[in-house]
């Protein structure tokens, strides 16, 4: 591998976090200095397992630029009701074809301008939620 590439791929996060502190590398270190949520406000946008880890951090940000969650969970927590969701729709298991095809009737506050999914294993097309 080239030197160059090093810059994009460094697999050794430890080794990464060390470099970026030696470069005062301000968008490691510090991404709200490249971050600007504010495309965000006013959009609807579903997430699924919104409810905890990634889909919830995901969430969290998406609050903090003025979008508004559709989250689509399994079940919610109370971390994912402290954001205020536009609408929490429980039971939606995305390794079940069948919840993907009943989710655009559950969304009641009309379509959904962004679909994001947290989780890898996904049976279904939820893309459809957005028109
Ligand atoms: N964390 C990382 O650094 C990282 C990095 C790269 C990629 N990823 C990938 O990103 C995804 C999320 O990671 P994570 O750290 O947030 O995982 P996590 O903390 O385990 O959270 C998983 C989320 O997915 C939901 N979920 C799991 N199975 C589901 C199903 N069948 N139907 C609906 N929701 C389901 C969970 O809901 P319940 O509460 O109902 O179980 C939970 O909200 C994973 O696929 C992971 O491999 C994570």
């Amino acid at each position: 591998m080239s030197e160059d590439n090093t810059r994009y791929s460094m697999a050794d996060q430890k080794a990464r976090y060390a470099k970026a502190k030696k470069d005062n590398n301000t968008r490691y270190l510090d991404i709200t200095s490249v971050y600007d949520g504010s495309f965000l406000k006013g959009l609807r946008v579903a997430v699924t397992g919104a409810n905890r880890g990634l889909g919830l951090d995901l969430s969290k940000q998406l609050a903090a630029g003025g979008a508004s969650i559709v989250a689509l969970v399994r079940k919610s927590s109370p971390e994912l009701d402290a954001l205020n969701p536009a609408e929490v729709i429980t039971g939606i298991d995305v390794s079940k074809e069948e919840c993907a095809e009943s989710v655009k009737e559950k969304i009641k506050g009309g379509p959904v301008d962004i679909v994001r999914i947290c989780r890898t294993k996904v049976v279904g097309d939820f893309s459809f939620c957005c028109s």
